[in-house]
């Protein structure tokens, strides 16, 4: 007996030495498990804390040593954390926060504290280039749990980062703030690079130094949603990042709708970005089991400056997002700014001729050319009545694709399919598909409403506009796809909870923009908007470009396109050179070439030599458009900042590059007084500069005999000899 009660004491003591043992592991490698998140050149570090919270120790340039990144926290010697979670990967609230949550809910029980404590992470590697983290978060006292995912693309220090929420509880839970990521930056000072904009006034860039307290960028018009301020923006550490140095986080929420951008310079000095979709008028009921899928944040940084961080997120964008990014585009001739609404099957047939004589691949039929009850003959009336008006197409989109057909040029079409005119045979049969207030008065952008995608009968008319126009005319190559209502008198009749409003808007349109793109993968599409109302990175694959303004004055284009290309890649901005602005056929249209060239002019009143001129340009555009849709962009000279605007486009070999040079200032004596250095050469090669895009007759003032080393074009540069006689210049840059 006492043999067997010692044998047992024992053996209870080795197993309670075995099971202490596994704690003190457990703890110890809960103490120190540290995530790090790296890609070619940065780090994203996270900590799992000893009582389980998961935080952000660091973020920003790589350490060659990983082992090194435990020591960061130790260098800090600022004021006390009272909530121990200032840090936190993703904040929750109700429980020890006391700043900007990243997530807020209601518990079944009607109990609003939530805590969020590591349980288990896991890394998957798609491929030599790109990784999943992703990191389960529980509470202790509910049955709710939060993933966090880190899509990290290692050569292009990008990641893209989103959650997963979901719960077990009794009952439903509300989620009343469910951000797609929390980014926490250390530095002595921030400085936030935001925009703002209208119509035919995008992109406007704003810099300003955060203070304390919470700086909020956001939408809240449902569609459209960027119209007045797009979720891209800048934040650069320590000082204003400049093209080629600082240090400077790029951020982009992936999402068409209402999102929400907080940056929190926290009593510690440090920056807390918090965003996703907007919460505005958006508690989300999340059932038992339900997961709710928020979209990603998409963020790259570099320790380089504004321009190494847009080429990396260009790359980025052309490998992994935008639809066919590595692939061709088509130069087009529109007839929206020449005949607006007024044209019949004549007209077309001529311009259908145009096309084919200024040399481009397709012709795109804008507005106008549907409903007969109500005419599409202005934005009064017509949108949603999806039948040929047959007054001006007695035989049918079919007959133009066949009369394109036969010019040898390619067809495209114009749609707006998520919106309604009230005067419409599509509202009359249909009111309750529209957006609107059931007890309130309508009140309408561009004389219409939005029709509710939230509802599937909606989104399947809106598929079938697409498809039956496909399946009619297989022959159609091209799709511009508009969109220009807000949403106001938010409402479905549909739904029957209204806080699911905005987010089931967007689930809709994604569902439809999913099957369209399951039929027919590969159709160039233009995601357009009343201008540049709607690019972001979750529409844009769907889409193989984007419109990135109504406003098509060369001048005023220069601005809006340099900004837009600190986030897009040129491919991806389609430009027309049209009638707006002073200047000559030249200047709009080498302004059009940075990027996916079209028209949108009259062909027929154009001069011999402006025809000629034009007829020439494309086929330059043709032998530099793979430099200037694939190459590395260099932005050299500001036109914020002087007299001249330059940007540059290189290919990957160093070989071929083209240079595009502006005067953006019309003062007496205005000229390119300095030379301009070139970026992203190879110092070691030499190269001839040659202008190209020349107008008929115009000798060029640059010697194309002349032969450079990268070193010195580099260091020294070259003069383009911008002046008011010459007022843009295009430069091609070969390897001798
Ligand atoms: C707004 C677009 O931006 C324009 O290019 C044109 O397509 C009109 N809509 C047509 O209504």
């Amino acid at each position: 007996m006492k043999f067997k009660f010692n044998f047992s004491k024992k053996i209870i003591l080795a197993i309670s030495a075995f099971f202490l043992l596994q704690l003190y592991y457990i703890e110890a490698t809960a103490q120190s498990v540290i995530i790090p998140i790296e890609t070619k050149n940065n780090a994203m570090v996270l900590r799992v804390e000893a009582n389980k919270d998961v935080s952000t120790i660091f973020f920003g340039k790589k350490l060659m040593d990983a082992n090194e990144y435990a020591f960061i926290p130790g260098g800090y010697k600022q004021t006390e954390d009272y909530t121990g979670m200032l840090n936190a990967a993703y904040t929750p609230a109700g429980s020890r926060n006391l700043v900007e949550p990243a997530i807020t809910v209601t518990h079944a029980d009607g109990n609003s504290s939530l805590d969020l404590k590591y349980s288990s992470h896991k890394v998957a590697k798609i491929d030599n280039n790109v990784s999943l983290l992703s990191i389960v978060l529980k509470d202790p006292v509910y049955n709710f749990e939060v993933t966090l995912f880190y899509k990290s693309y290692f050569n292009e220090d990008v990641i893209e980062q989103w959650n997963e929420i979901k719960h077990n509880e009794t009952g439903n839970v509300i989620l009343q703030k469910y951000a797609s990521a929390n980014i926490y930056l250390k530095a002595t000072s921030y400085w936030l690079n935001q925009y703002h904009g209208d119509w035919a006034r995008e992109m406007q860039p704003e810099e300003s130094k955060l203070t304390h307290g919470i700086k909020t960028l956001d939408t809240k018009l449902g569609t459209r949603a960027n119209l007045l301020m797009p979720s891209v923006f800048m934040i650069s550490l320590n000082k204003p990042a400049t093209e080629d140095e600082g240090s400077v986080l790029y951020g982009a929420v992936e999402y068409s709708g209402n999102f929400k951008v907080d940056l929190e310079l926290d009593y510690q000095d440090n920056l807390r970005v918090i965003a996703g979709i907007n919460n505005y008028a958006s508690p989300y009921t999340l059932q038992p089991k339900e997961a709710f899928i928020t979209p990603a944040f998409l963020y790259t940084f570099s320790d380089k400056g504004k321009g190494d961080a847009s080429r990396k997120l260009q790359s980025w964008a052309r490998d992994y997002r935008l639809l066919d990014g590595k692939g061709t585009r088509l130069t087009l001739l529109n007839n929206w700014e020449s005949t607006f609404f007024d044209f019949n099957e004549t007209k077309l047939a001529a311009l259908l001729k145009d096309t084919k004589k200024l040399g481009v691949d397709l012709f795109l039929l804008d507005d106008g050319w549907f409903a007969n009850k109500y005419p599409r003959n202005n934005d009064r009336a017509g949108l949603g009545d999806w039948q040929e008006n047959k007054t001006k197409l007695p035989n049918g989109i079919s007959s133009l694709v066949k009369e394109a057909t036969a010019n040898g040029v390619k067809f495209g079409i114009w749609l707006e399919p998520e919106m309604v005119n009230p005067k419409s045979e599509l509202y009359e049969q249909h009111p309750d598909w529209v957006i609107k207030q059931p007890k309130r008065a309508e009140y309408y952008y561009r004389n219409q409403l939005v029709l509710d995608l939230s509802n599937p009968q909606v989104q399947e008319f809106v598929y079938n506009i697409v498809d039956r126009l496909f399946t009619k005319n297989p022959g159609l190559a091209y799709i511009k796809w508009d969109c220009n209502a807000v949403i106001y008198n938010a409402y479905s009749s549909h739904l029957k909870n209204q806080s699911h409003f905005y987010i089931e808007y967007m689930r809709g349109l994604y569902k439809v923009l999913e099957r369209v793109r399951a039929k027919y993968p590969v159709v160039p599409m233009m995601l357009c908007s009343g201008g540049g109302g709607r690019v972001d990175y979750a529409a844009l694959k769907y889409f193989t470009e984007f419109w990135p303004s109504d406003n098509t004055d060369p001048l005023e284009r220069i601005f809006i396109q340099w900004e837009y290309s600190y986030f897009y890649p040129a491919i991806s901005s389609s430009n027309h050179v049209t009638d707006w602005g002073k200047q000559l056929i030249k200047f709009r249209t080498d302004v059009a070439m940075m990027g996916k060239l079209g028209f949108d002019i009259e062909v027929s009143k154009l001069s011999e030599k402006d025809l000629a001129y034009c007829k020439q340009a494309i086929k330059n555009y043709d032998s530099v458009k793979e430099v200037i849709w694939q190459g590395d962009q260099y932005r050299l000279s500001n036109p914020r900042e002087g007299s001249v605007a330059a940007i540059m486009y290189v290919n990957e070999a160093k070989t071929t590059g083209v240079i595009f040079n502006y005067l953006v200032n019309s003062r007496y004596g205005e000229n390119s007084k300095f030379p301009i250095l070139l970026k992203g050469l190879d110092g070691s090669k030499k190269y001839t500069l040659r202008e190209i895009s020349l107008y008929p007759g115009v000798t060029s003032t640059i010697d194309a005999g002349k032969i450079y080393s990268g070193d010195y074009l580099m260091k020294m540069g070259y003069n383009p000899d911008v002046n008011s006689r010459r007022t843009s210049v295009v430069v091609l840059l070969t390897e001798k």
